[in-house]
């Protein structure tokens, strides 16, 4: 069978709780460093200005995936929060496909730089993120609470990657 996925709008999104809800429970339940129940929702309703967020469907119209971050329109930059896929359909480039609608929506809005902090250890998105152009520039010692050190990551955004 083959199955259709959708690029879900931050105004489909802003607009239905549910989504909302299940972009949380997603990050809740399979992301390495989750937020809080309710953060997200929180953040999303008082950041309406800067707010970055598209999700990804499959199709029963279920989120399986999401990006979210803030934008800067004084510096033209994005930074990137979170990018995560359901592990059930991980390995199908999907968070490529979200990366490049990013992409495209961010060069719309002006945005020219993007930046982001990563586990070290995290291999796999690591590769993600190389792969969309972005490179090492700074390991920060001890930046998460458990003294884990990250890496900022930083590139242009340059939609014709994709072509
Ligand atoms: C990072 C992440 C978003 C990548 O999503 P994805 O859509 O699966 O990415 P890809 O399809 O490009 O696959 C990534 C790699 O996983 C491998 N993979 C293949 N099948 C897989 C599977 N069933 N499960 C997990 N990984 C698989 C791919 O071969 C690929 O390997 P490569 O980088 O050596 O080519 C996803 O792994 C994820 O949600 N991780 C948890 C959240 C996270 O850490 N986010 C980043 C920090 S913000």
């Amino acid at each position: 069978m083959n199955t259709k996925y959708n690029i879900i709008s931050q105004k489909r999104i802003l607009a239905n709780p549910k989504l909302l809800e299940q972009c949380e429970q997603l990050d809740f339940t399979y992301f390495p460093r989750p937020w809080k129940k309710g953060e997200l929702a929180k953040f999303a309703a008082t950041r309406k200005e800067d707010l970055f967020i598209r999700g990804i469907s499959d199709d029963l119209d279920r989120v399986i995936g999401f990006i979210f971050g803030v934008n800067d329109p004084f510096l033209q930059q994005f930074h990137l929060y979170k990018i995560m896929i359901h592990p059930d359909y991980r390995g199908k480039s999907l968070s490529l496909s979200l990366m490049k609608h990013a992409y495209n929506e961010l060069v719309r809005q002006g945005i020219l730089n993007i930046y982001l902090e990563v586990e070290v250890d995290n291999d796999v998105a690591i590769r993600l993120y190389e792969r969309v152009g972005l490179d090492k520039v700074h390991r920060v010692k001890s930046f998460y609470s458990d003294g884990k050190d990250a890496h900022i990551m930083t590139g242009v955004i340059n939609h014709n990657l994709f072509d």
